[in-house]
């Protein structure tokens, strides 16, 4: 397959992330492809499961396409799941019906934990066929934004089997056998840079991180057992690609106190959740990264007057942009499966248009 890809139409995304100017903020939302579209929904009927949309490249061409049709979005991002990884690394992903993920073979004792390799070459090129194909049927709308879940957080499912609220396995796990939970997290910082590696070689325009659950650490074991793997994964990341710079985003839900380091690890931008003040954010951080967020995604369910007045104060709290600064609106976590579409386009045409006038002002 040639890699030739058409020029960007609208490059918003990117320039906000390289904090370059723009004429309004971009934006995009975290699981815009999903179940609120019933659109995703007959798609996901006619494929039979989650897993069997995400493997098959023209499936999950046609489901990260469709937010596109319906709303002015800025960028689009793969669709696939943080947890193809540990899926490659032989645990057996599966979805049962009405539940969340689950391994069949989680790491469960020690020698489990030892035999953990990093998956091997080939095991997950139906993700890279799948970027090389969106990409290829984008023709250059919008940028395409690849993406993995931290080590911190793929080890929690790894440890759990499954998603968790208080993650005693992992945790105990961490502060009992220090010496086994790195040697996941160094397993899963290999694998995360190789496989963000090949979804920018396969036509990925820039990466996401997602470390949904580096917030429900301490601090001290925060920096110590998640940051840490984020940065060795940055620092591996190539950085450029056929001339053109692929910007990392780093999300850590909960991170708000971290800011600060989280901004030191060599990443173009930070995601933000809803708990953090825009403006206060952009203060500590914002001249030495782009921001990304961070609408609680309950907004969503109110009235469209008062979605029109939370995204306008969202965009009123990061102020003003400037050259030097960058922001990128999004939702401060996915998008809920029981949000209304028209509410989405609420979202949309209001940041596109208040944004615009704030630049006028
Ligand atoms: O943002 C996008 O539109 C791209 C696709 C995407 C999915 N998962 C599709 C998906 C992305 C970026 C993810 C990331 C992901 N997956 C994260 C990190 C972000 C976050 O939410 O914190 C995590 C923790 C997962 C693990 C995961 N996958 C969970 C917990 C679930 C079940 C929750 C749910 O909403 O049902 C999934 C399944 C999943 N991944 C769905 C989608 C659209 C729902 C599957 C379906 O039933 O159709």
């Amino acid at each position: 397959m040639s890699n030739q890809f058409a020029p960007l139409k609208n490059d918003t995304f990117l320039r906000a992330l390289l904090r370059q100017e723009t004429d309004y903020t971009p934006l995009w939302l975290m699981r815009q492809a999903g179940r609120y579209l019933p659109e995703y929904r007959a798609t996901r009927k006619g494929a039979g499961s989650f897993m069997s949309l995400a493997k098959n490249p023209d499936f999950a061409t046609e489901v990260t396409i469709q937010p596109l049709d319906r709303f002015k979005l800025d960028a689009a991002i793969l669709f696939s799941d943080i947890l193809t990884v540990p899926d490659a690394m032989g645990l057996g992903l599966y979805f049962e019906e009405g539940e969340g993920p689950k391994f069949e073979r989680p790491l469960k004792d020690e020698q489990s934990i030892l035999d953990l390799k990093v998956p091997e070459e080939g095991s997950l090129q139906y993700v890279f066929d799948a970027v090389t194909q969106i990409r290829r049927t984008l023709d250059g709308r919008v940028p395409l934004i690849g993406f993995s879940g931290s080590p911190w957080t793929l080890a929690c499912y790894m440890v759990e089997g499954q998603g968790s609220r208080e993650f005693h396995g992992v945790k105990t796990l961490m502060y009992k056998r220090p010496d086994l939970m790195d040697r996941i997290l160094r397993l899963n910082a290999e694998a995360v840079a190789s496989y963000l590696n090949a979804q920018i070689d396969a036509g990925a325009q820039a990466v996401m991180i997602f470390d949904s659950w580096g917030g429900a650490l301490a601090d001290g074991a925060y920096q110590r057992f998640s940051l840490k793997y984020m940065q060795d994964v940055v620092s591996k990341l190539q950085k450029e690609k056929d001339g053109q710079r692929i910007p990392c985003i780093v999300f850590t839900k909960g991170g708000g106190l971290w800011l600060e380091q989280i901004a030191d690890i060599g990443a173009d931008a930070l995601g933000l959740d809803w708990t953090v003040n825009l403006g206060q954010a952009r203060e500590r951080v914002g001249g030495k990264v782009a921001l990304q967020g961070n609408l609680d995604p309950a907004v969503l369910f109110a009235e469209p007057d008062q979605i029109r007045k939370e995204v306008t104060a969202a965009l009123h709290s990061y102020g003003k942009p400037s050259a030097g600064h960058g922001h990128v609106f999004n939702l401060g976590h996915g998008i809920s499966q029981f949000t209304s579409p028209d509410a989405v386009s609420v979202l949309v045409e209001t940041v596109h248009e208040v944004s615009r006038q704030q630049r006028q002002s």
